[in-house]
């Protein structure tokens, strides 16, 4: 007796590469705790580590850059980032009484104030120093338009607070925060932003138009170095359009994509960003994307944001979070499916990186520069090195550019580099003579074109 069976013919290769994914992950970039290479970078810069919105009556427990801490505001208006677990004898402060001045331990009542001060030691003796001998680990921290920032390296290196223009562009600029946890590395989340021909697919041709059509044609994606950071073009030709997106990525962790649902065939000039973003550490394992979701008069063109969708894990652009049922986001996998799927730590020796991964490639080369630089005592520069406000490019840009009949990617990516040094020139002004002098150079790239 025979059994008919066919063996398929291939070159399978699962047996030689069966430990590929089993390589050690990049620590120096992956690994955030305290002490670590790539925490000791992180802590040099102000973070958003929660939205004022979650604190309660309650102290909150949060968990920031392998930390455990305990955020509060006390009832005369201060806020706190203490280490969790109480100095005394170690219970946790989430569990604590808000005070006019600072926080309670349940156990035993020592007040600590924001800066961690210990106030008050009650049941100790009036001569006991102890309040005076402890430290207790406490960070300084700034809220602004609904996020909580915090700054959690040496304190003889704190950076000025880097004041963006995006964080301020008038009253028809509604800023909405909103709070996303990833069960991921952070840098998994945060290089999606520099990766824009992940919008192509995941997007677009994947699952249907998770944004608007036009994000199916494959972009050309030119960078650009600033004297701090970076900012990249991610341009299509639709019709007889360039649609530019311009992207801020400052290094570590911010990035601001272009509009969240552009009319790429309407004429625009220099249109502000969609979002503000942060990838910020929970531990190794886990980060929160956090953010303002910018709702500007007049920029969505199709009715789609909806403010009311932003808050905690919940934000109005598909795919972000776990929401959806599994079969769901089988189905139609969104940027959450991708960076999750990456793996816990993502392992970069298992990558195979190419042409469009080029943004990938220099954010990691930057990070990885910066971290040693750091162990060599050199400073880190900071965003603000640039003046104040920082002045930042993110947003959306429509130019009428006649197609070429000759190598028409070439003129979308000239047209990408006149426009960036546009912008770059308008670095030379502030606010309103800054926008005027952006547009009207625009303006007049778009009618002297050569037809
Ligand atoms: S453990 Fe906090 S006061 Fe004793
Ligand atoms: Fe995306």
């Amino acid at each position: 007796m025979s059994i008919n069976v066919e063996v398929p013919s291939g070159n399978f290769k699962g047996y030689n590469l069966n430990t590929r994914m089993q390589q050690p992950p990049d620590e120096e970039l992956t690994q955030i705790g305290p002490g670590t290479p790539c925490g000791e970078y992180l802590r040099r810069y102000w973070h958003p580590i929660a939205m004022t919105e979650q604190l309660t009556e309650f102290p909150l427990r949060i968990r920031r850059f392998g930390e455990d801490l305990v955020l509060f505001r006390d009832k005369s208006g201060q806020y706190g980032c203490l280490h969790l677990h109480c100095s005394h004898r170690n219970t946790s402060l989430e569990f604590g009484i808000i005070e006019e001045k600072g926080v309670r331990c349940c156990y035993h009542g020592w007040l600590y104030d924001v800066d961690g001060t210990i106030i008050d030691t009650p049941g100790e003796p009036e001569t006991s120093k102890i309040k005076d001998n402890v430290a207790h680990g406490a960070y300084p921290t700034i809220e602004y338009r609904g996020l909580i920032f915090a700054y959690f390296g040496p304190p003889e290196e704190m950076p000025t607070f880097p004041f963006l223009d995006h964080m301020d562009l008038g009253p028809e600029d509604e800023m909405v925060p909103f709070l996303i946890p990833n069960p991921c590395n952070w840098l998994q989340t945060f290089e999606n932003s520099f990766d824009p021909h992940h919008t192509v697919h995941l997007h677009t041709r994947v699952s249907g138009a998770q944004f608007t059509d036009e994000f199916a044609v494959h972009p050309e994606f030119e960078i650009f170095e600033r004297p701090y950071g970076y900012f990249y073009t991610n341009a299509r030709r639709i019709e007889d359009k360039v649609w530019m997106r311009f992207h801020d990525h400052l290094p570590p962790n911010f990035s601001q994509n272009g509009s969240m649902f552009p009319d790429a065939k309407k004429n625009a000039y220099f249109l502000k960003a969609g979002l503000t973003r942060w990838v910020v550490p929970v531990d190794d394992e886990n980060n929160i994307t956090i953010a303002w979701r910018h709702f500007i008069d007049g920029y969505d063109p199709f009715g789609f944001g909806d403010k009311s969708k932003c808050g905690y894990n919940s934000v109005d652009f598909y795919g972000q979070t776990d929401e959806l049922e599994y079969e769901e986001r089988q189905r139609k996998p969104g940027d959450y499916e991708a960076w999750v799927g990456q793996g816990t730590v993502n392992v970069h020796k298992a990558e195979n990186l190419g042409e469009t991964d080029k943004g990938v490639a220099m954010a990691r080369r930057h990070h990885r520069e910066q971290i040693r630089a750091l162990q060599n005592g050199e400073r880190m520069p900071q965003p603000t090195d640039l003046g104040l406000p920082v002045p930042l490019y993110g947003g959306d840009s429509v130019l009428t550019i006649p197609k070429s009949n000759d190598d028409d990617r070439k003129t979308v990516r000239e047209v990408c580099h006149r426009v960036a040094a546009i912008y770059m020139e308008g670095d030379k002004y502030q606010g309103e003579d800054r926008e005027e002098f952006i547009i009207k150079s625009l303006k007049k790239l778009e009618e002297t074109w050569p037809n």
